[in-house]
């Protein structure tokens, strides 16, 4: 049996298709949205409106370009949640027609389920059980991986997520959307040491980090006062500052999480996994550390299908299919056992 499934992503503002063959992933075709740089965020209905407009040629162009004819598809798989409701229910409707029209089944999908998983798209894989700490715009969480289909969450934040607290430490600067990517570059040419924010720190494996989003915020507003041409000229100084700041505050964590686990084998996913801080970080505590670790390729540390694709790939395998009637879930735990 060699499955092959077409997945499709549209939680948040990336129209994304791929086409997986018998596990091995055969393209990841992504739009990115433009139309919310202006706006300095994501606004729901225009992300829903873009997928919408993008959404058939992204199928027809994944489609085209693995070779593979819809007519030789045996399931359809989507993103279910958790994301933004209108712009996941353009793919699940997408995905809800096509499985109908096909007669063949439909898969639902968990967004960070996916970004974990992305790990198994290219080698190296890690082995199970491993710790994936899972940073996005939207998440902060430290998922314990004991097989693809057993997941389960053993820290997570109460608050803010961290890609929002590299956004916000952004948009206080008054640097563009999307601002994450903007600290990092700035970051490269500054000095991490030049600036240091308060240490809080959760006793669990939790986070927080409506704390130092509020400090920023003062630290920025107190320096200004003092000299209104502060941010611009030590911009590069405060990115590398605050970035260090945050990147500590995950490593911290994924310290304690190996140390109460006994588990050396540590990945991290979602979009803040592309910030070279982290990466470079993880890497330097690995090594000081004995942990093997994963970092993903930067294609898909941010949203993509590919990730979503093979996830459905393990339930396929295990003929775990969703009804025409299902629904998209804005709120979706990560309960998957
Ligand atoms: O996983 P993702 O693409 O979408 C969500 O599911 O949220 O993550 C987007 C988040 C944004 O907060 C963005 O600023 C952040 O990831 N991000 C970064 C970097 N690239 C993306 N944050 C810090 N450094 C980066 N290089
Ligand atoms: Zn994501």
């Amino acid at each position: 049996m060699d499955p092959k499934i077409l997945a499709i992503e549209s939680s948040c503002d990336e129209t994304s298709a791929s086409v997986i063959s018998n596990g091995k992933v055969l393209n990841n075709v992504i739009a990115s949205q433009s139309v919310h740089h202006k706006y300095g965020g994501v606004v729901p209905e225009l992300a829903s409106r873009a997928h919408q407009k993008n959404i058939v040629h992204i199928i027809n162009e994944t489609l085209t370009s693995s070779g593979i004819n819809k007519t030789e598809l045996d399931a359809i798989a989507f993103t279910k949640g958790p994301g933004l409701l209108g712009a996941l229910l353009v793919g699940v409707s997408f995905a809800k027609s096509m499985a109908l029209a096909l007669n063949i089944p439909l898969i639902e999908v968990n967004h960070m389920q996916a970004h974990v998983l992305s790990h198994f798209i290219e080698e190296p894989k890690p082995e199970f059980p491993f710790l994936c700490l899972t940073v996005s715009g939207g998440h902060t969480q430290i998922v314990l991986v004991r097989d693809y289909l057993n997941l389960t969450v053993i820290g997570e934040t109460h608050d803010d997520a961290v890609g929002e607290a590299f956004d916000k430490a952004a948009k206080i600067m008054g640097l563009p959307y999307p601002g994450g990517p903007m600290i990092d570059k700035l970051a490269k040419e500054g000095n991490p040491d030049a600036f240091q924010f308060p240490v809080t720190s959760m006793p669990s494996l939790d986070f927080s980090f409506s704390g130092i989003k509020t400090a920023f915020l003062y630290f920025i507003r107190d320096e200004v006062a003092k000299n209104p041409l502060f941010i611009e000229s030590r911009k590069n100084d405060i990115c590398a500052s605050i970035q260090k700041h945050l990147v500590n505050m995950l490593l911290d964590k994924l310290e304690k999480a190996s140390n109460q686990t006994n588990i050396k084998q540590i990945a991290i996913a979602g979009g803040v996994s592309a910030n070279s801080g982290l990466r470079d970080g993880l890497r330097k505590k690995g090594e000081q550390l004995g942990w093997t670790t994963f970092i993903p390729d930067f294609q898909y540390c941010t949203d993509n299908a590919a990730m979503v694709a093979i996830v459905a790939h393990y339930k396929y395998k295990k003929e775990i299919f969703s009804n025409l009637s299902v629904s998209p879930m804005a709120r979706m735990p990560l309960d998957v056992k």
